[in-house]
């Protein structure tokens, strides 16, 4: 008997082969079907439904008012056109605070269309890690600027900067690794640590503010297309700027992400 297929062409083991190969990966966030077929004709390897949703369509000042049900109807809409990208989705905060909570808010996101999920923190997450990936949900882990905790981090700050706070990073991450995470978004830290984090681990990482020697690098689609209000982070580029149409200024972000030409060192932080 044959099953249908799902046939994208962008999976798990392509972007591990990816990372081994020093491919660089381009990632962005997306939140409905316009901005996802675009993103597929573009190029985009992989999307993130991210709970950035919460500042970019919704208008909170942080992602912690997300809920579940809304991750997983944005997930939907963007896997309707998603014809190429692998698809992650983010848990939302407090969606994810012990391991059953956790599978049952990632069935949810996988049911939606999500290839993988998203979740923030480093050991305190192992055990949801290794159940989530035992029972067969993908899971990548985000480290650094973690913005579901910035209530409790006062503000939205460059993790990592201290020996011990970079060498505690480095830890965090291979135990993410080893409890099963196939991939690590590392967010707002020194670019030495985020290269220092790539070499060691077999997953790929993808920066956001991390440096340019990521296995891959992310950022907030409405960020880079220069429409977000107020002053951008320093790791934002507004490929807008040079570009006359939204095709456009996707196609060089994909262009400098895998040349290596984004980040540049003023989109960096150094130690
Ligand atoms: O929610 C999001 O868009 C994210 C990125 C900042 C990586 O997690």
């Amino acid at each position: 008997m044959s099953y249908l297929q799902d046939n994208k062409p962008i999976t798990i083991s392509k972007l591990l082969a990816m990372h081994a190969d020093r491919e660089k990966i381009a990632v962005l966030t997306a939140y409905d079907s316009t901005m996802s077929a675009l993103l597929n004709r573009c190029g985009v390897e992989v999307i993130l439904v991210g709970d950035s949703l919460g500042n970019v369509v919704q208008g909170h000042t942080s992602t912690t008012p997300v809920t579940i049900k809304e991750m997983a109807y944005h997930t939907e809409c963007v896997a309707r056109t998603n014809t190429q990208a692998f698809l992650i989705a983010d848990l939302p905060f407090a969606s994810y605070g012990d391991p059953m909570q956790a599978l049952e808010s990632s069935a949810e996101l996988m049911r939606a269309g999500a290839d993988m999920v998203k979740l923030e923190g480093g050991t305190w997450q192992i055990d949801v890690i290794q159940y989530l990936v035992e029972r067969s949900v993908p899971v990548c882990a985000h480290l650094g600027l973690l913005p579901q905790s910035v209530h409790l981090l006062g503000g939205y700050k460059v993790q990592g900067k201290s020996k011990d706070d970079a060498t505690h990073m480095l830890e965090q991450a291979h135990a993410c690794e080893a409890a099963g995470a196939q991939m690590l978004v590392l967010e707002a830290i020194p670019s030495a640590l985020g290269e220092m984090i790539t070499k060691s681990l077999r997953i790929p990482t993808i920066g956001i503010g991390a440096g340019p020697n990521c296995s891959g690098q992310v950022l907030v689609l409405p960020d880079m297309l220069g429409i977000s209000p107020g002053k951008p982070p320093k790791f934002v580029k507004d490929f807008m700027a040079d570009h006359s149409s939204i095709e456009a200024a996707i196609k060089a972000y994909v262009k400098e992400v895998k040349s290596g030409k984004f980040p540049g060192p003023e989109h960096s932080f150094a130690s």
